[in-house]
């Protein structure tokens, strides 16, 4: 259990809808399954031939994700065979859309939400993502009776509940923690070099000139546009300290403050030793200019382990932990946890209720979490894994995350509703073009004024 967890919520959240009428929609209203008597019973003698009758239509769950690629699609298909295994007559219907960090998922699933078209459950972030976005505009359910009935109030952290409630209310099941400030690198071509591994910011620029010099063209690997912001937002960690990150998110800080210009120039500075294709990789893309050793360095979120360590056959690089890739906190982050929370939900007027309920007992479930996480290359969020199914990485996280001061990330939704990171994605896509450290310093503190705390 984290020691300390900054993350207060801001009291930026739009009047959420009343939800108690929805929250009671009768059970009774839906479709009784389709499959149960025809399989089970032989046919009355008198009956009409079965010829005759329409085919039993098979009841169906879909689960809305974005997890489509490597890593991330071995995990959720873990969850799958179990699914299979506990609800034979009830279909699967995989709804994930690819991109990572949902970054085509989530427009299609706003479409999806405006039409009144919700899937049976989604994946949102703990945090800001699930409160200020969807909660407040009234599109899920509460889940007391869930919490309750499953005793989740006693094995989910206490830190993480109040992130995923409104008015003492859940509303989604976490199924992970992953952790947003992790460097990844490739030993083999740190050796091969004689560069050590950073321990700081600045022995990290150090390193990455030393590793130009030396002829790599481009020894930090970068991705397209949340990656960016991401490593940005781990510089901010590492510069502003994480006291005062958390300060800043929740308007008890100055965006304007010195510390805050020096992790947009810092980030300026990292920015001369990436691949010059950046916009157009994505996180596995890069992740893999690492393993392939074209690249000594990449930050990215501990799903990077999934793809790495995981099975080829799984659309995994099947690496080997510390030999053929390492890791360490962002250089100037060390004892900081940059955390968020997969979880899932049950959208106000989901199609198949009850299916939805019996996925969401899945997800917050030991033997869930136990077959999800250590595939996906995240910690349980539940307190009673099973540590022995967990790889190096994942085991060295769990003891991190419960000594850690734990931050909450931006680009995963922890500290951000929806509407303030999309500003932010923006105005980070001008200042990727134009460099100008000032002027998306003054983009922040405008954003933070209109849309998060900072709003008098
Ligand atoms: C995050 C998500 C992770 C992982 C990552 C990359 O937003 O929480 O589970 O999928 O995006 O796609």
């Amino acid at each position: 259990m984290p020691k300390k967890l900054y993350v207060v919520f801001a009291v930026v959240l739009v009047v959420a809808m009343t939800l108690a009428a929805c929250a009671k929609t009768p059970v009774a209203t839906q479709a009784p399954a389709a499959t149960e008597a025809a399989a089970t019973q032989a046919p009355a003698a008198t009956e009409a031939p079965a010829a005759t009758q329409a085919p039993a239509a098979k009841q169906q769950l879909e689960v809305f994700s974005w997890w489509t690629g490597g890593g991330e699609a071995a995990g959720l298909e873990a969850m799958i065979a179990i699914w299979n295994k506990q609800n034979p007559d009830i279909e699967f219907v995989n709804a994930a859309v690819a991109g990572g960090a949902g970054s085509n998922a989530k427009a299609v699933l706003a479409t999806r939400l405006a039409a009144g078209d919700p899937p049976d459950s989604f994946q949102g972030h703990a945090g800001q993502e699930m409160i200020g976005t969807y909660v407040a505009a009234g599109q899920l359910e509460p889940l007391d009776d869930l919490y309750k009935a499953n005793g989740w109030y006693d094995v989910f952290p206490a830190t993480l509940i109040p992130l995923i409630s409104k008015d003492g209310h859940p509303y989604s099941v976490p199924v992970n923690i992953h952790r947003a400030n992790v460097l990844w690198y490739n030993p083999k071509v740190l050796a091969k070099y004689n560069v050590t591994a950073p321990t700081d910011f600045a022995s990290w620029l150090t390193a990455l000139a030393a590793l130009k010099t030396a002829g790599m063209e481009a020894p930090l690997a970068l991705g397209e546009n949340w990656t960016e912001v991401q490593l940005w937002e781990t510089v901010l960690i590492a510069d502003a300290g994480a006291d005062m990150y958390t300060k800043l998110w929740n308007g008890e800080a100055d965006w304007n403050d010195a510390k805050v210009l020096k992790s947009i120039e810092d980030y300026n500075k990292l920015m001369e030793y990436v691949n010059s294709d950046y916009a157009t990789l994505s996180w596995q893309d890069a992740s893999k200019l690492v393993a392939d050793g074209d690249a000594a360095f990449n930050v990215m979120g501990d799903w990077a382990d999934g793809y790495f360590s995981g099975k080829v056959d799984g659309g995994n690089l099947g690496l080997t932990p510390e030999t053929d890739y390492a890791w360490m906190p962002v250089p100037g982050t060390q004892g900081v946890y940059d955390f968020l929370s997969d979880s899932f939900n049950l959208p106000v007027g989901a199609k198949n209720r009850d299916a939805a309920i019996k996925w969401l007992t899945l997800c917050g479930s030991k033997e869930g979490q136990d077959a999800f996480n250590p595939v996906k290359g995240s910690i349980p969020a539940r307190n009673d894994a099973d540590k022995s199914l967990y790889g190096v990485y994942l085991q060295s996280a769990m003891a991190d995350w419960s000594k850690d001061t734990v931050v909450g990330s931006l680009w995963h939704g922890v500290v951000a509703n929806d509407t303030w990171k999309n500003q932010i994605a923006t105005d980070f896509g001008a200042f990727i073009l134009d460099k100008d450290a000032a002027k998306f310093q003054a983009s922040m503190v405008a954003s933070c004024a209109q849309f998060g705390p900072c709003k008098k």
